[in-house]
């Protein structure tokens, strides 16, 4: 069976991932430097002998040269800095564990003649472009933050490696991707502040941003299909369901799926959560489905099933 190395392997969707290409048999060495992944996440694989985990930092090249195995078949690129408002707060954030983190990483494949990525970018890249559906082939591409903007440059490093050193890529634009072990994002972020003060709750802008969110296993399809199916040299696809949910509305579910009444909710001003979030984003999925992919939850379904499996953990 093939060996493929996860970036970014002990955080939410990489360890998720993991899990589920050791189940499909494959031998699995995971990076992570720990600084949103947890152990916890890929404790309960560190017994397999077909995984391996690694504690590195992708900015630290030489380590990263040492530890890359030329056997490996697949890198699945996921290790980035995912906090988006923390990377707008300052820049070089993103700068350095996507761009820089990224250049790294394919500089070690090329040394090591490892030619196939696996590339998570973002629906950042975009911009913000209203409530037009977003096909991939949209231009020009004008994020209006560090994150996409380091997603993109990301992006075009992984096309001229493909043209340059005979790299084969692909790439997903995913919209908000949720489920059991997320750390960071809306809903985590609503049930922690309720859970430390259950009489009130403050919501980042007015509340009306609307956007599609999917749940964790619908992405680990989408990723597997493409991964699968796709045989050209460079792809990029959308991942997204048809359906999307406003803030406003993620913010009753929790307060009803955590039996709270009499709350009393704070919007702050402006129609977005800070400078850099994009309020309405709907992108296409027709590419994706044309391989044969279908969701199983709709927005709504996923947030109920995160709400509920995060207030279990
Ligand atoms: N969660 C989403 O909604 C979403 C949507 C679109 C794209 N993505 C992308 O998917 C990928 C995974 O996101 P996630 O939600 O699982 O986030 P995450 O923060 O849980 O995972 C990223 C992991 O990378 C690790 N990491 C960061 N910088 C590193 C470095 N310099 N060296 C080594 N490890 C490093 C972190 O410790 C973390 O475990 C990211 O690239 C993110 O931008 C996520």
């Amino acid at each position: 069976m093939k060996k493929v190395l996860i970036t970014g392997g002990a955080g939410f969707i990489g360890s998720h991932l993991g899990d589920f290409l050791l189940k499909k048999g494959y031998h699995l060495t995971a990076i992570d430097n720990l600084s949103w992944g947890k152990k916890e996440f890929i404790s309960h694989n560190l017994t397999n002998p077909r995984f391996k985990f690694i504690k590195a930092d992708l900015l630290n090249y030489k380590d990263l040269l040492n530890v890359l195995d030329s056997q490996i078949d697949t890198v699945f690129h996921l290790a980035a800095n995912s906090d988006i408002m923390r990377g707008a707060i300052d820049p070089s954030i993103d700068f350095k564990n996507t761009t820089q983190a990224t250049f790294n990483i394919l500089e070690v494949m090329r040394k090591k003649g490892i030619k196939k990525i696996f590339y998570t970018s973002g629906s950042g890249v975009y911009g913000d472009i209203g409530k037009k559906k977003i096909p991939e082939n949209y231009g020009p591409l004008l994020p209006i933050s560090m994150y996409g903007a380091t997603k993109l440059s990301a992006e075009a490093m992984i096309s001229s490696f493909v043209n340059l050193y005979d790299f084969q890529a692909w790439m997903i634009r995913p919209a908000n991707i949720i489920g059991s072990r997320a750390t960071h994002g809306v809903i985590y972020d609503f049930i922690n502040r309720l859970k430390k003060d259950p009489s009130k709750l403050d919501i980042l802008g007015n509340g009306k941003q609307n956007k599609s969110y999917l749940y964790i296993t619908d992405v680990i399809n989408a990723i597997d299909l493409i991964w699968m199916r796709d045989k050209s040299r460079i792809s990029i696809y959308n991942v997204a369901s048809d359906s999307t949910i406003t803030v406003n509305q993620i913010a009753r579910m929790v307060l009803k799926e955590m039996c709270l009444k009499q709350v009393k909710i704070n919007h702050s001003m402006g129609d977005r959560g800070w400078k850099g979030d994009v309020p309405i984003i709907s992108l296409t999925n027709s590419k994706l489905s044309s391989i044969g992919w279908k969701y199983q939850y709709s927005s709504k379904q996923a947030v109920r099933k995160t709400v509920q499996s995060l207030l279990i953990n």
